[in-house]
């Protein structure tokens, strides 16, 4: 426990609001300094005062941080983002505006998130390929999840892939491969078996085909999304 202390919520350097009952922050004993300047990085910041964020994270305006919740000193969230119970975001991760993280996920060094993302409940990501608990090099692999892509509960991404823009991860799919933007991925291992609209409708309706692209359109929203001939064909079914 050093270096950490329990702190009374209404001596926290954040501008945020206080949740119900105002029990206690547990913020690193640093924070109790320089409140100046950190009340400006931190305008309209939520941190719930069981959360733990280490002194130095960088979160943008608008975020809020829930029950249990850890945030390492050298992370970035962005702005409007929604991070839920008992997630762990570890040193150096950059998450871009309005990402949605659902409880209990830990997202690890080597793990960039892109703006609009939605991690869903227990999802969870890798970092290190070939794991053994007494190594004593190990080397990071990385994983980019690109804008608006959705991740559901409990899917697994094995590390070293890139989740393509506004693609949709089935819940409890193990992800081993890159996955192309708009994609439908689902099962062990995910394989693409639909595309989706940015809306994140299934898109079921194609209505133009060429060589070099497949254009399909979404009833929900009445727009056309083109999907390149090379991602199309990893259709499975
Ligand atoms: C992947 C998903 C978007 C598919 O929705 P859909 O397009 O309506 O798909 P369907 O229900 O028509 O299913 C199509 C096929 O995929 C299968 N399937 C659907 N979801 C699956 C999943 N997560 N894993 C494995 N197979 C799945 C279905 O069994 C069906 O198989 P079949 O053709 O052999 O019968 C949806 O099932 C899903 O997993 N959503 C994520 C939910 C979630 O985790 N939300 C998090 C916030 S609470
Ligand atoms: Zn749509």
């Amino acid at each position: 426990m050093t270096g950490i202390v329990h702190a009374v919520y209404d001596m926290c350097v954040y501008d945020a609001e206080v949740c119900d009952p105002p029990h206690r922050a547990r913020v690193n004993s640093s924070m109790n300094s320089s409140s100046e300047s950190r009340r400006g990085k931190m305008s309209n910041v939520f941190i719930h005062p069981l959360a733990v964020i280490d002194q130095g994270a960088q979160i943008g305006e608008g975020t809020k941080i829930w029950h249990f919740a850890h945030v390492r000193s050298t992370a970035k969230i962005g702005a409007g983002c929604n991070i839920g119970r008992d997630v762990y975001i570890d040193a150096d991760v950059v998450i871009g505006d309005r990402v949605k993280i659902q409880n209990g996920v830990s997202v690890y060094h080597g793990v960039t998130i892109e703006d609009d993302v939605f991690c869903g409940p227990h999802m969870v990501f890798t970092n290190d390929m070939y794991p053994r608990a007494f190594s004593t090099s190990w080397t990071v692999s990385k994983t980019l999840v690109k804008r608006g892509a959705s991740i559901g509960a409990h899917a697994t991404i094995v590390c070293n892939v890139t989740l393509g823009e506004y693609c949709m991860v089935g819940a409890g799919s193990v992800v081993t491969k890159d996955v192309p933007p708009h994609a439908l991925v689902v099962g062990n291992p995910a394989r693409v078996i639909g595309f989706v609209c940015k809306c994140g409708q299934p898109l079921r309706r194609e209505i133009r085909r060429t060589s070099e692209a497949v254009t399909l359109h979404c009833e929900k929203c009445d727009t056309d999304t083109v999907i390149p001939m090379n991602d199309y064909m990893k259709m499975v079914r």
